[in-house]
């Protein structure tokens, strides 16, 4: 029986919670089920025997995070090993004419094993799993590609421009977040494997998701603009913009759209970028994000 010390249990649960957070704990896989090519198949947890068929491919693999983790020779079978993502290879050795190769769809199961937790707990059900994008659209495993994660290319806007091409001609626009000079990435507004709320954000409304780094626009302010707290998005574009501070429209034309009414927002001088009050309204409503002041109600200070 193990003695209990007095630190089992709260040691017992931080290893659990340790490989829940690393999303790395390995379940359990019926592989005839993901693939009826197993039946009959037994695991041969040898990868010196892949080696002989496999020189080229296990070369680049071993300079995977992966391949770190499995280690070879004499320490063989550490965490993991080929057939942790290829199944029970035992009739692939007898005969391997007969293999067929995996569906990327197939590959998700193998790789849910061990990845299931972490910032994959919405995956089923995310907008790129039910539109068939699967772990292997973006990762490529058998060889080191990219500085992180095992993407299939060099940085991760990258692997996004592969398929959202609008997105990634937005970026390079003369307003835009800076992606291109490594401040900032796609997966710091987005959680592509997927999130509850809409545009699979990382913090569930835009809002919020801005926020995350541009606290001083959270409020609550003495005085609120109600179109700053409803949506950042009525004004500004995430991904880029031919407006400066990223604004979907010059911002003097923005304002207008709803502020039509008489006064001197109708005057020529007011309302054009062009005139000495160069920066539109803004130049005059320097708060419109919310203001603070005791008589900030018009947004001036
Ligand atoms: C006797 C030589 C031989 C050995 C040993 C061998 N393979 Fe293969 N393997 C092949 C050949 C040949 C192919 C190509 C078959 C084809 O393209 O139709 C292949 C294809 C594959 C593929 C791609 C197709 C698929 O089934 O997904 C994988 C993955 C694979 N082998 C994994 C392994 C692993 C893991 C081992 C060790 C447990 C192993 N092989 C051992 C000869 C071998
Ligand atoms: C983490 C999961 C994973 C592990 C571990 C893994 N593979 Fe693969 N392997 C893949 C995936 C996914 C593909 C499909 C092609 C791709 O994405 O590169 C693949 C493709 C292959 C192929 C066919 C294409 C090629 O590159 O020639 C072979 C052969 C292969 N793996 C052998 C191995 C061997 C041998 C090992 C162990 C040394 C191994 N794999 C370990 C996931 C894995
Ligand atoms: C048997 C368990 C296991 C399987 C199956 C598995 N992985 Fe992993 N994976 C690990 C471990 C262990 C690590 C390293 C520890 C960590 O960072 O969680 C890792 C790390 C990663 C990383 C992070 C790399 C980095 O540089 O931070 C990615 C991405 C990844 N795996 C993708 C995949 C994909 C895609 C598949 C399926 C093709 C897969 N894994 C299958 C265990 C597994
Ligand atoms: C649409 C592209 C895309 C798809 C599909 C995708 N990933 Fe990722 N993955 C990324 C990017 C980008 C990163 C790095 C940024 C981050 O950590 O979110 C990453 C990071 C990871 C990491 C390391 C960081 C972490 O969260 O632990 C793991 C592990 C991982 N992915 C596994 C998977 C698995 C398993 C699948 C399939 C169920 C999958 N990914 C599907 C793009 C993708
Ligand atoms: C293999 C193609 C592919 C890759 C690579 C890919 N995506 Fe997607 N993505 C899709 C598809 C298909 C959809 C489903 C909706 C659609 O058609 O736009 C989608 C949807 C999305 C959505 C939700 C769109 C909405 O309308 O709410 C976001 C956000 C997203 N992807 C971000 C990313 C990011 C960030 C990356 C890079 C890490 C990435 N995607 C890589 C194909 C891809
Ligand atoms: C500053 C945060 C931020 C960054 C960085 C970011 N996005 Fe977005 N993205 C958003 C927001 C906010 C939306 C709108 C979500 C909604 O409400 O539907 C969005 C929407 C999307 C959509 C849905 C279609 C569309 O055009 O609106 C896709 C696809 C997408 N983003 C891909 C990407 C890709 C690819 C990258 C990296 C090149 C990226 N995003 C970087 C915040 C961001
Ligand atoms: C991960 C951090 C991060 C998130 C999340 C984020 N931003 Fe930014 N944002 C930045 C950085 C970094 C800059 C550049 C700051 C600089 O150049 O001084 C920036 C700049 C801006 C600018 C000024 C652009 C210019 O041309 O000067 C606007 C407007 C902006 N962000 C709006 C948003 C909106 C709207 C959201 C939510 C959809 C958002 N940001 C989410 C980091 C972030
Ligand atoms: C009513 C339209 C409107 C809304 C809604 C709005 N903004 Fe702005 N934002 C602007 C305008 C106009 C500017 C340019 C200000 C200037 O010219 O000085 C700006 C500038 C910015 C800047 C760059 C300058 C600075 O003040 O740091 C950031 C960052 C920013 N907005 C973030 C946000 C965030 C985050 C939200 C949502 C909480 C938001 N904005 C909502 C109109 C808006
Ligand atoms: C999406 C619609 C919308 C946009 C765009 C918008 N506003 Fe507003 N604004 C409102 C609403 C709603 C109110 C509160 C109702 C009211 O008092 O008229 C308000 C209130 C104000 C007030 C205080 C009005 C008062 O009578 O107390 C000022 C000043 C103002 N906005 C300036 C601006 C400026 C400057 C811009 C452009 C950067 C702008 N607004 C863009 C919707 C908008
Ligand atoms: C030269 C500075 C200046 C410029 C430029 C300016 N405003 Fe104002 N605005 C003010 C002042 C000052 C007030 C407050 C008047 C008061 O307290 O009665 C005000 C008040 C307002 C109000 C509150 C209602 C009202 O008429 O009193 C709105 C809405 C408004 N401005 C919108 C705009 C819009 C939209 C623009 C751009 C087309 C704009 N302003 C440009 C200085 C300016």
């Amino acid at each position: 029986m193990i003695k209990r010390t007095p630190l089992f249990t709260p040691l017992l649960i931080l290893a659990l919670l340790a490989s829940w957070l690393a999303g790395a704990a390995a379940a359990d896989l019926d592989w005839t089920l993901v693939d009826p090519q197993f039946d009959g198949a037994t695991f041969v947890r040898d990868s010196a025997q892949c080696r002989g068929c496999h020189e080229d491919a296990m070369a680049a693999y071993e300079r995977t995070v992966h391949g770190r983790q499995q280690a070879f020779g004499h320490r063989a079978n550490a965490t993991i090993d080929c057939e942790s993502c290829h199944g029970p290879r035992s009739r692939h050795i007898e005969d391997p004419e007969a293999t067929r190769a995996f569906s990327p769809a197939q590959y998700d199961a193998a790789c849910m094993q061990c990845h299931q937790g972490g910032g994959r707990i919405h995956w089923r059900g995310s907008m790129h799993s039910a539109a068939d994008v699967s772990c292997v659209s973006c990762h490529a495993v058998m060889e080191k590609r990219s500085a992180k994660a095992l993407l299939s290319r060099p940085t991760e806007s990258a692997v996004c421009a592969d398929c959202h091409r609008d997105v990634a001609a937005k970026m390079h626009r003369p307003s835009r977040h800076p992606i291109a000079e490594g401040l900032l990435d796609c997966s710091s507004c987005h959680n592509v494997h997927g999130a509850p709320g809409a545009g699979m954000l990382v913090a569930g409304n835009a809002n919020e998701t801005c926020y995350g780094c541009h606290e001083d626009k959270r409020g609550p302010f003495v005085w609120e603009h109600p179109p700053v707290r409803e949506d950042c998005l009525s004004c500004h574009e995430p991904h880029g913009s031919n407006n400066r501070y990223l604004l979907s429209t010059t911002s003097s034309t923005l304002c207008v759209s709803c502020h039509q009414y008489g006064g001197h927002i109708n005057q020529y001088r007011y309302n054009r970028v062009s005139t000495p009050y160069g920066n539109g309204c803004a130049n005059c409503h320097v708060t419109l994000h919310g203001s603070n002041h005791p008589s900030g109600a018009k947004f001036n200070r």
